[in-house]
Order: structure tokens, then C-alpha cells, then sequence
């Protein structure tokens, strides 16, 4: 762990909202990127579709904003969604020209870029990378780029534990290491001008999600601690279509199947969208994934409670008709996995069940990365801009590192605030025991399964208000362990989670409509006249939630 006293700017997380990031604010400082595990393990090495870009032109760009804000039901913050679009393809041919390498057309590497279409998208648009792989190449590439820099520290297997606000300003952070071999437990404070929190979203909070397990909303969690605002935190999207094996990992089956042609089939082996919407497989994510949901679990709309579970009725997605596509080729990684569990696109139906996939809402903040409390910026999935409203449309989350990223960094150095010393260190920790090592565990499962059964695809408030009641059972029992003064990776990331939780559970609860992801069995319908607004939670440090239109 880097021992450093202080650093120009401290950037959290190493996916490609921190890396683009940091890259831009080593051109006027230092920069340390704090990472919770490897460089290469964030939620942006696992993306497998692509990146939504609109490189045709001014027609392109104004096709991109639309389905953007269309998929975004009623409450895209439309300066935020023109940021991303019109400055999207500055940022993709800059990638590009630092090495990230897409999927072009032929064997020599210099044809025309290749473009693949998914839901909700009017037409293909989307950049992709050895087939399924494309948010690897990018945290490989942009790292590569970032680790030549002379200005930008890594300090791997490293968390951030607390940010240090004085005289209402983050004027620095504390440290500690996070790696199974961990040396030093003891926290170190670092000072620095500002930080970035880029650290990606919070999938673990469900007991189904997409996301790797570092997901954990830490940074979502630490900004809240801090005083920052929350925002549209009742919008967690769901996947439609993560692998469904019995004790196999929820692995994601890239919306690019259905891009490409695949169907989805019922236990009855029909081809049930079309009762569904007009877009069948390419409609917008949450409408596929609750279509998903309903015929898993063979009800009718009304008479859904709760979340699909393992033993629902299949759902598959088929790609057997697709005799033209070289199948292997176009999706490597996904059939590599598949085969390692027997099965195979060109000759077998996939099962696949929705799961936690990326949370619209987040830290909030002004559309160059400030957040409400000075010295503190959020960018990429942390942060919630208002661009992908109540549902983000497909592959619109690696651009929006890439935008955003970019936005905040620049603000951070036009902001340009002074180094404040803290005046104490950072405060002890004693070890957690092997036993409450293994309570915590089981808070955090339980408290994954009620995000799951309560507070996932289909929603009301019986419901919520039980998964209200496990979250601060949970916290309860959290904070017994830190007043002890005991620390621990997995403790304080089931503090973050049961923040991220509680967030979620107050503004699902607040938000008395059914919009974009977030689906209320007891409100079903869209109700504009009171909800076309962003809900903030915990404004003045009040668990509360409030709704203005941005
Ligand atoms: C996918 O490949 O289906 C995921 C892409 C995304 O989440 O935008």
C-alpha cells in the first residue's frame, strides 16, 4: 500500500471512468488511482457488448440523443445526455488513437469499424472488441496508456475507508490495505486537493447480479457517509439475460445475441415478446427484462411480487436459426464459458434469467463531475448525471466514463483548490475475529437476498417496507462490529452495501409510480403529473427523499 502523505488528485477506482480520468489530470499534477483489487478487475473489464457511439456525423449524434432520452422514460436530463452523445466521438477516435483496437471489417486490421445494433438503439452503432470483450480492451488499452504516465500513481489492493471533510470541504482521504495478504492494516490519511470517485456501481447489493465482487458501492457509500447526495436511487437496471445454471456464476449473455438475432423462448418454446412490445427482443432493457420475469414465473402482471428466482420457469434465448453467423467468432468469450458447462449457441438453448446489472442513480452530480460537497467529484456509474434517466440504454456506459471522466477531471483542475493538511491522522482499527469475520458474511447474504426477493425487478410496498426492515437489522448489527472500532475489507464493504441498500430502499418507496426500471406492482402506471423529477436522498443529511425536475 503507497504510503504517500498527499497527492494532487486521488482517483477512485481503475475502470474507465478513472483511468480516462486520470489521464487528463496528469497533464497539471500528480494523480494516485486507488484501486480495491487488481487494475485490470473492474466492472468495465467485464462489459462485453461494446460502446454506443454515433461517428456518422451531426444526423448520427441527433439519432443517439433521441433513443438515449427515449429509453430513459420521461426523465433524461437532456444537457447530460448532449454531452455524451456530441463529445462521445472525440473521446472514442482519442481511445483509439491510444491504442484501444475494435472490431473492424476484414483480416487487416484497417477496415471500416465494425457496428453491432441492441435494444432500443435505432440503428447499429455500437463499437465492439475481439468480439464480446470490448470492456477489456478498453481497461486494457487505457491502463497501458495511464501506467506510462509519469504523473499517475496505482496503488492496487487498496480501499478507500473514509473521506475527510473540514470546514465543509473533502480535503482528504484515509486508506488501508485491501489485499488477502494484507501487511499493514492500520489506515493511512493521504492529503489531497480533490478526489474523484469513479468506482463504479453497487451489483452485489442483490443476491443476482452481472457484477463482479468488487462491486460494492463503496464509493456511492463513502461520498453518502460524507454528506454528498444521492440521486434516482430507486433505478437499478436489470439485465435481462444473465446465465441460468444452477450454482453457476450469473454470467452475462451480451444484449449483442439479440443484436445479432437472437430469440427469447418461454418453457413453451414461443417467442413471447411480441405480446410484449413492438421491438420485440431489441426492446429497451427493462421492458425485455420484466417480460422475462413474467414468463419465468408464468404470471400475469398483476399477481408478480418479488424477483424471478433459480427454480422459475425457463426462459431461453435461441440462436439456432442464425445460420449465417459465424457464431464462435462473433462471441468468443461467451461461448468459451457456455462450453465449459456443456453447452453451445449454434446447437443449444441458453437459460438465462434477469439479474443486477448497473444503477442509474449515484452520487450526484452538475454535468462536469462536482457533486454537492466541494473537494468531491463522481464519475461514471458512481455518479448519477441524469443521463440514462430511469433506464440507460444499451452500451452507453462505457462512453459515459469515457465523457464524463474526461468532464470531471477538467473541472477538478479549473476548480484548482488548495492542498489542506488534516490535522490528525487517521484513526486505528483493531481486526475483526474469525467469527464475526463469518457474521458478517452472513449479513451481507441476507441482505442480498432481500435486495433480491423485495426490492428487485417488480416492486410495492409491502415489499419494500420488509426489505427496509432486514437492511437496518443488518446496518444494526454493522455498526455494533465499527464502534468497536473493528475493521475489515469485507466489513466495510457490508457497511457500503447496506448504505447503497438503504438508498434504494427509501427512494423505491418514494417514487409512487412505475417508471423506466423501476417497476411498483401498487402503482403500475407512469404518473407524470408528480414524477418527472430526479429523486435525491439524504439532502441536509436527512434520510429522506426529495424530488425536483432537473
Ligand atoms: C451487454 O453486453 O449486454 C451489456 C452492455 C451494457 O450493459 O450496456
Amino acid at each position: 500500500m503507497t504510503k504517500l502523505s498527499q497527492v494532487d488528485f486521488l482517483v477512485m477506482g481503475a475502470g474507465v471512468a478513472g483511468l480516462r480520468a486520470a489521464v487528463e489530470l496528469a497533464r497539471h499534477g500528480d494523480v494516485l488511482v486507488v484501486t480495491k483489487e487488481s487494475v485490470a478487475e473492474s466492472n468495465t473489464h467485464y462489459a462485453q457488448g461494446g460502446i454506443a457511439v454515433a461517428m456518422e456525423g451531426d444526423e448520427d449524434v441527433a439519432l443517439h440523443l433521441e433513443d438515449t432520452v427515449n429509453a430513459g422514460d420521461g426523465i433524461v436530463y437532456r444537457p447530460a445526455a448532449e454531452a455524451l452523445v456530441s463529445e462521445g466521438p472525440l473521446r472514442v477516435a482519442e481511445l483509439i488513437e491510444w491504442g484501444a483496437s475494435f472490431d473492424r471489417e476484414g483480416d487487416t486490421g484497417a477496415g471500416e469499424l465494425l457496428r453491432t445494433r441492441e435494444g432500443a438503439h435505432s440503428l447499429p452503432r455500437i463499437l465492439h472488441a475481439n468480439g464480446d470483450a470490448t470492456g477489456a480492451e478498453i481497461s486494457r488499452s487505457l491502463a497501458a496508456f495511464a501506467h506510462v504516465h509519469k504523473r499517475i500513481r496505482f496503488a492496487e489492493w487498496t480501499m478507500v475507508t473514509g473521506l475527510v471533510v473540514a470546514d465543509g470541504r473533502v480535503i482528504a482521504a484515509d486508506l488501508a490495505s485491501a489485499g488477502p495478504l494484507a501487511g499493514d492494516p492500520k489506515p493511512h490519511r493521504i492529503n489531497t486537493r480533490s478526489v474523484l470517485i469513479a468506482a463504479g456501481g453497487a451489483g452485489q447489493v442483490y443476491s443476482d447480479t452481472t457484477n463482479p465482487a468488487v462491486a460494492t458501492g463503496d464509493g456511492i457509500a463513502l461520498a453518502a457517509q460524507a454528506g454528498a447526495e444521492l440521486a434516482d436511487m430507486e433505478f437499478y437496471q436489470f439485465h435481462p439475460t444473465a446465465l441460468s445454471l444452477p450454482g453457476v456464476p450469473r454470467f452475462l449473455i451480451s444484449e449483442a445475441l439479440r443484436g445479432e438475432g437472437a430469440y427469447l423462448r418461454n418453457d413453451r418454446g414461443e417467442r413471447f415478446m411480441e405480446r410484449y412490445h413492438p421491438l420485440l427482443e431489441l426492446a429497451p432493457r427493462d421492458v425485455v427484462a420484466r417480460a422475462i420475469a413474467r414468463e419465468g414465473m408464468g404470471a400475469t402482471p398483476d399477481s408478480v411480487s418479488g424477483s424471478p428466482s433459480a427454480d422459475s420457469r425457463v426462459v431461453h434465448l435461441d440462436m439456432r436459426h442464425l445460420r449465417n453467423l459465424n457464431i464462435r467468432d462473433r462471441f468468443p468469450g461467451i461461448s468459451a464459458f457456455l462450453a465449459q458447462h456443456g453447452l453451445d449457441l449454434a446447437r443449444d438453448l441458453i437459460p438465462v434469467r434477469p439479474a443486477a446489472h448497473y444503477l442509474m442513480g449515484g452520487i450526484k452530480t452538475d454535468l462536469d463531475g462536482r457533486t454537492s460537497l466541494p473537494g468531491l467529484y463522481a464519475a461514471g456509474e458512481a455518479a448519477c448525471t441524469g443521463v440514462h434517466g430511469a433506464n440507460r440504454l444499451a452500451s452507453n456506459s462505457l462512453l459515459e466514463g469515457l465523457v464524463f471522466g474526461a468532464r470531471a477531471a477538467q473541472s477538478m483542475l479549473a476548480d484548482s483548490l488548495p492542498l489542506v493538511p488534516a490535522d490528525a491522522p487517521a484513526a486505528d482499527h483493531k481486526p475483526l475475529s474469525v467469527n464475526e469475520e463469518a457474521l458478517v458474511e452472513d449479513l451481507i447474504a441476507n441482505l442480498q437476498a432481500s435486495m433480491w426477493a423485495y426490492a428487485g425487478l417488480l416492486r410495492q410496498e409491502s415489499t419494500l417496507r420488509e426489505g427496509l426492515a432486514a437492511q437496518e437489522a443488518c446496518g444494526a448489527s454493522l455498526a455494533k462490529l465499527a464502534e468497536q472500532g473493528k475493521s475489515s475489507r469485507r466489513l466495510a464493504e457490508a457497511q457500503a452495501m447496506s448504505r447503497v441498500a438503504h438508498a434504494i430502499l427509501h427512494s423505491a418507496l418514494a417514487r409512487t409510480e412505475s417508471r423506466g426500471a423501476h417497476f411498483r406492482n401498487d402503482f403500475p402506471k407512469r404518473d407524470d403529473a408528480q414524477f418527472l423529477k430526479h429523486s435525491i436522498f439524504a439532502r441536509g443529511g436527512e434520510a429522506q427523499v426529495l424530488f425536483e425536475a432537473w
